[in-house]
């Protein structure tokens, strides 16, 4: 929402944020914000340059210039485990989850390797009470809260992303980065992961990769448009889709 966007301090902000691989530049002079309480979608063709950008935002590669600031504080160029321990959240599209283990030992390890990163000063036995607490929460909010004692294989594909998207959450992030979190899932279960979305991007900074168009207009606050690396519109769903050049250069019959 614009008005709710003026208001809030942004978490997190990219100042021409640049990558070349080689000869190429995939992201070029990116500067966009995040803002808590907003679910802001990056859409835009394939080779866009859409994961360069969360891979520089989660710490997985290095910018080639331009800056990153989570809560003013400079962080470009910083190593994913730092990034994780700054609050930078990311959900991948095959996480590292454990099909012999239950739903909440899977939630409950990787809020373990988040505290360890915060070096969590906790007394044992009360560090474990407040994992699995973590945990509950974390499966309680992605709607999984009635499957805790399931073995993770077990899950359908679209409970499987839910539990990555709790697995993300069990370490309090500030900011979420999901790419395509949509993939493979059938109608039934987009639908429920869209009012999950909707759900989280009260309380997080939500950043948001789809190729779904009616899913991405249907649950976006603000919308950045790329191609070819750069930005080429941002602005709300509405702005968004009135827009002529994005309308000729990507809609196309979509809008
Ligand atoms: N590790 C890499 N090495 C070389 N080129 C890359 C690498 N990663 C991405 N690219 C190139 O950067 C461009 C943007 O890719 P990508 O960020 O994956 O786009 P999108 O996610 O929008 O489809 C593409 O031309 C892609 O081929
Ligand atoms: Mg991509």
């Amino acid at each position: 929402m614009a008005e709710a966007r003026a208001a809030s301090a942004p978490v997190l902000t990219t100042h021409e944020l640049t990558r070349r691989f080689g000869g190429l530049i995939a992201v070029s002079n990116v500067s966009l914000s995040l803002h808590q309480g907003e679910l802001h979608a990056v859409i835009g063709p394939n080779g866009a340059g859409k994961t360069t950008l969360v891979n520089m935002l989660s710490g997985q590669i290095r910018p080639t210039a331009g800056r990153i600031a989570l809560e003013g504080r400079e962080v470009a160029g910083e190593p994913v485990w730092r990034m994780t321990r700054l609050g930078v959240g990311r959900s991948f599209q095959r996480t590292n989850i454990f099909p012999s283990l239950s739903v909440e030992e899977n939630v409950r390890l990787a809020a373990q390797a988040v505290c360890k990163l915060r070096r969590n000063p906790f007394k044992p036995a009360r560090r474990e009470a407040d994992l699995i607490e973590k945990a509950h929460n974390a499966l309680q909010r992605v709607g999984l809260g009635g499957v805790t004692t399931r073995l993770a294989g077990t899950l359908s594909h679209g409970e499987q992303r839910q539990l990555e998207i709790a697995m993300t959450l069990a370490g309090d992030p500030k900011v979420l980065l999901l790419d395509e979190p949509l993939a493979g899932m059938g109608p039934e279960e987009s639908q429920r992961l869209t009012s999950l979305l909707k759900g989280l991007a009260r309380e997080h900074a939500v950043l948001l990769i789809e190729h779904d168009m009616d899913f991405v207009f249907a649950v976006a606050d603000w919308m950045t448009v790329m191609a070819e690396g750069a930005v080429l519109a941002e602005g709300t769903p509405a702005a968004i889709r009135a827009n002529a050049v994005v309308q000729e250069a990507y809609l196309g019959g979509h809008a």
